[in-house]
């Protein structure tokens, strides 16, 4: 997820650009960059770096263009640095574009206007979007854009400039925010409102499948089969600070609720045909290291760590590899056994936990190959791996991670499953089975979100309580742990995971009368065992509420509430029985009034060990 803007209008653009890319920092921050239509050219800088060093790089003589574009980088095709901060310019330097997504055929787009004589400079994806505009200008910069829209696959919100047509930014989108802001004599685009909520309220809002032409003192929208459209004016009701959440109270609700975008980032140009074949190119491994893998060692901190637990299950079940999964702290001081054909896997969505790190650097002494799987591109873990899987979340910014957690175990089924597809251990069906199922959980997801008042009725109950139970068995177990951590960190209740039949082994004299246990019973395999330990639970009045599968079991009788979830792979219900759970943590902690995006203790990114 990047940030753009742009500006026209009869003030001078630099200010304008540089105050909308803070206000959406929020979504990216590794570099930097503006590109200013100046009476005598398109001057384009940009750096590596924070909007601080932008504002160092530029100083105070800034160039003078009352037309512009600027973008705030979250990098997902190369690192960040200098030159693969946008604005990308084509061959000429007379043309520039800003580009929030992801174009996963650009490989082949580049190869293509190499043969064509372009020159690339950049490691970026988006650069193919300047060349294709310069390729394709024939004296008209919508026509330009229009043309070099159709030829991309994958996801773009996008602004071009050009010195060739002065006076105007052209602007297209598919499956990234694009917002036009409508002032007078003067007029804005932003992936987000906060960019220019200081300036006007009144907006368009880009759709899908449609481009813009805006002036000084017009905006003309077009169909990207180049049909002139007509669109109401919107009009924004939040304040600046909601505006930045994207009208949530909170950066984890909006994360939340973010999560079925940020599964389908994760999946884009992984999960191919709608499921029917997984892909994962970035890792290039050869058919002989997918075989010679012994075992997979997992190494990660938290609620890295518990999607390690979740990976745990699916990897032996569907690959029959033993996988140890490890708390990167306590891995640097155990002197694990490790064997050469090991497959090791560090987690961690910063990519700069210092425990993790530590874990990574001593699996490379021991001569051990990293895959890393992070959420940000160029990150130290990132840097310091063999091979990188991306999780593409986009920023995380609330301590409590949730989209970042959500995009990783999906990610490790991606991985799974492409290896047993490469292996050959699965027929056609069940590989087209689970890609399938993979790729409906993003509207499952979607489903599970529009029910979270239900969810803000159950966390009533728990927030009254200082202790509490998860428990499940199996998969269930793994998600437990990862429910607990999550209403630990923002509600401050105690609240621990358990094996549910690990509870009449002790933990079972803690069950007081109403304490509340948050039961998972989503996989049918220990459906009834799982049955038997509510019934324990029941026995001695503790307050049971369960998720489970739809479909699966008539909870009703036995518990004091259920939540049904939607039907999927039982190996794949950690991706939907999290989601509840997060939101349980978030309505408790809301209701508890701490301090839900930064609890106390904590950081979000632990760079101690
Ligand atoms: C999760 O909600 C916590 N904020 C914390 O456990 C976190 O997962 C852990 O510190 C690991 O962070 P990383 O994924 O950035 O390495």
């Amino acid at each position: 997820m990047c940030g753009i803007v742009g500006y026209i209008g009869e003030q001078n653009a630099y200010p304008i650009l540089l105050e909308g890319l803070k206000k959406l920092e929020y979504r990216g921050y590794d570099s930097a960059g503006v590109a200013l239509l100046c009476p005598d050219e398109l001057k384009v800088i940009k750096t590596k770096g924070e909007i601080s060093a932008l504002e160092r790089k530029i100083g105070e003589g800034f160039p003078e263009g009352t037309a512009g574009v600027g973008h705030i980088r979250w990098a997902t095709h190369g690192a960040p640095s200098d030159i693969n901060a946008h604005p990308h310019c084509g061959c000429s330097q007379e043309f520039a574009v800003v580009h929030n997504g992801i174009i996963e055929n650009y490989l082949n787009l580049r190869r293509w206007l190499e043969e064509e004589g372009h020159c690339f400079v950049s490691e970026t994806d988006s650069e193919v979007l300047a060349h294709l505009v310069e390729h394709f200008f024939d004296g008209d910069l919508l026509q330009a854009v229009i043309r070099a829209v159709k030829k991309v696959e994958g996801s773009f919100a996008m602004v071009a400039v050009s010195e060739k047509e002065k006076g105007k930014l052209v602007c297209a989108r598919k499956d990234n925010p694009l917002i036009i802001g409508l002032g007078k004599g003067e007029n804005y685009i932003a992936s987000d409102v906060p960019a220019f909520l200081n300036h006007t309220r009144k907006i368009y809002i880009l759709e899908d499948g449609e481009a813009a032409v805006v002036t000084a003192n017009n905006v003309e929208i077009y169909s990207t089969q180049g049909e002139a459209l007509q669109k109401e004016v919107s009009e924004v009701t939040w304040n600046a600070a909601e505006a930045e959440k994207g009208g949530y109270p909170h950066f984890m609700l909006k994360e939340i609720m973010e999560q079925p975008r940020a599964l389908r980032e994760t999946m884009r140009g992984r999960l191919l045909r709608e499921g029917k074949e997984f892909s994962l190119p970035e890792l290039n491994f050869t058919p002989e290291e997918i075989n010679s893998f012994e075992q997979v060692y997992i190494v990660a901190c938290g609620t890295a760590y518990h999607a390690g637990l979740v990976a745990k299950y699916a990897m032996e079940k569907i690959l029959k590899l033993p996988v140890e999964v490890d708390l990167a702290s306590e891995f640097c001081y155990r002197d694990p056994l490790l064997n050469k054909n090991t497959l090791f896997i560090v987690i961690s969505q910063s990519g700069e936990t210092a425990d993790t790190l530590a874990a990574l650097r001593l699996a490379r002494k021991e001569g051990q190959r990293i895959l890393a799987i992070t959420n940000v591109v160029g990150s130290t873990v990132a840097r310091e791996a063999d091979k990188v899987l991306y999780t593409w979340a986009g920023p995380e910014i609330a301590v409590a991670s949730t989209k970042a957690y959500l995009t990783q175990i999906f990610s490790l089924y991606l991985l799974t499953y492409y290896l047993a597809q490469e292996k050959g251990n699965l027929s056609r069906d069940t590989l087209e089975e689970a890609g399938e199922a993979l790729f409906n959980l993003p509207d499952q997801v979607e489903t599970i979100l529009q029910r979270a008042e239900e969810i803000r009725e159950l966390a009533a109950y728990l927030a009254s309580w200082e202790s509490c139970f998860y428990i499940g068995r199996n998969l269930d177990y793994a998600v437990a742990m990862e429910g607990a951590l999550k209403l630990k960190e923002t509600s401050y209740i105690h609240a621990e995971a358990y094996a549910s039949g690990e509870l009449k082994h002790g933990p079972l004299a803690l069950i007081v009368e109403g304490i509340p246990v948050i039961a998972l019973v989503t996989q049918r395999s220990v459906m009834e065992k799982s049955l038997s330990n509510i019934k324990e639970i029941k026995a001695r009045c503790g307050h049971v509420i369960c998720f489970a599968q739809e479909g699966t079991i008539e909870f009703q009788r036995e518990v004091d509430r259920v939540f049904y979830l939607p039907a999927t792979l039982d190996i794949l219900m950690p991706v939907l029985t999290v989601v509840p759970l997060q939101l349980l943590a978030y309505y408790t902690a809301v209701a508890r009034d701490c301090p839900v995006d930064k609890p106390r203790n904590l950081a979000k990114s632990v760079t101690v060990e």
